[in-house]
């Protein structure tokens, strides 16, 4: 009997060891950050609108936390209450403000977050925030981003906290979750593909995180990676997220002028205007050079169909 007991002990003991180990989060060091790199808040702009920062950190109009509706997209002061199956996320304040914003940030704090996933204390973040496709940036790129956001004004003021059930609030659980569904690759170019695709490659899985929404995902929130890009249920629950690759209720009968004009003007082929979540990332689309919408629809335009129906009403 002591003998078993002592074995289920180990056992316990090496289940928790292995746990620790899995969840323990994993920042870059300073060594990863170009020496002397002069950074270029133009191009940081540009980054800024394909991210979409502002959809979920300025500040929502009418004081309402749920309104997705803002008009100054550079009041960067967060409030904006995001409702998934998981709970309330309240979106922090990323203004230049010191004492409530990131301000007083280091280029690695902040690249740290932005591509790992970890917080300035070392805690994991939750993925709502959308590090897993913001990995795909480029260094650079993040810092060019960092130096536009110091352009912007300071708003005080500290969003709510979360508010999620018990073992959620635990950060370490983060681990396993980005043990997952998290590998933490920088975008790597394809030789084989023009330039113009990579760089659709690379607004469509870095920072335009399209596959946030476009991509299926599993019970636990995590991505359906042989789903990729193939649409699904909306993340809030209601409505449909509609298939982006070349299959028949996908993007087959757009052509790459369709697309990049839909990114650009909210205006499908048949002439209906873009709704929901997506209003947002379409009017964030619209900052962007005429080239990056194209380069989108070049990318999208090569993905093979993944047939995955809208269910009938
Ligand atoms: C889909 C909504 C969403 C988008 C889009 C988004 N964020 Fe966030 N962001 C969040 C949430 C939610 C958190 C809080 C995560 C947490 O507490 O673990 C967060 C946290 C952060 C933090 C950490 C702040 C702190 O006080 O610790 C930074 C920095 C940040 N985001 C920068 C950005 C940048 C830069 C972009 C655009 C490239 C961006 N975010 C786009 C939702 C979003
Ligand atoms: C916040 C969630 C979200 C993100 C991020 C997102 N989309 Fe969408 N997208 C949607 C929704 C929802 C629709 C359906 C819009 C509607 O009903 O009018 C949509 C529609 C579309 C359509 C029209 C498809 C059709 O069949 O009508 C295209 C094209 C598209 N998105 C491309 C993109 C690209 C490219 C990106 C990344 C740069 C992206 N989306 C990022 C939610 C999102």
């Amino acid at each position: 009997m002591r003998r078993w007991l002592g074995l289920g002990g180990l056992a316990v003991i090496a289940g928790l060891a292995v746990f620790w180990i899995v969840t323990t989060p994993r920042p870059l060091d300073a060594a990863a950050l170009p020496a002397n790199y002069k950074a270029d808040a133009k191009n940081g702009e540009l980054l800024f609108a394909a991210g979409g920062c502002a959809s979920c950190h300025a500040v929502p109009d009418e004081g309402k936390c749920d309104n997705p509706h803002y008009t100054d997209h550079q009041r960067l002061a967060g409030g904006r209450c995001l409702k998934t199956p998981f709970g309330i996320f309240n979106v922090p304040n990323i203004s230049s403000d010191k004492a409530d914003g990131i301000g007083g940030w280091t280029d690695l704090q902040f690249v740290n977050a932005v591509t790992m996933g970890v917080t300035p204390a070392g805690e994991h973040y939750y993925p709502a925030f959308p590090f897993s496709s913001y990995t795909r940036m480029t260094i650079p790129d993040v810092l060019d981003l960092k130096a536009y956001l110091a352009t912007l004004p300071a708003v005080s003021g500290k969003a709510r906290p979360h508010e999620l059930p018990l073992p959620l609030q635990w950060r370490r659980m983060l681990g396993g979750w980005k043990f997952l569904n998290f590998d933490g690759k920088t975008f790597a170019t394809d030789a084989r593909q023009s330039p113009e695709w990579n760089r659709g490659a690379y607004l469509v899985q870095g920072p335009g995180h399209c596959g946030e929404c476009h991509t299926p995902r599993d019970p636990l929130g995590g991505p359906l990676t042989g789903w990729r890009l193939a649409g699904g249920p909306a993340p809030e629950g209601k409505g449909w997220v509609p298939n982006l690759t070349q299959a028949k209720d996908g993007l087959a009968e757009w052509s790459k002028h369709d697309i990049a004009s839909y990114l650009g003007t909210g205006l499908t082929p048949v002439g209906d205007s873009v709704g929901g979540s997506m209003v947002a990332v379409q009017t964030n689309m619209a900052l962007l050079p005429v080239a990056d919408r194209l380069a989108i629809a070049e990318y999208l335009k090569s993905l093979p169909p993944l047939e995955n129906p809208r269910p009938k009403k």
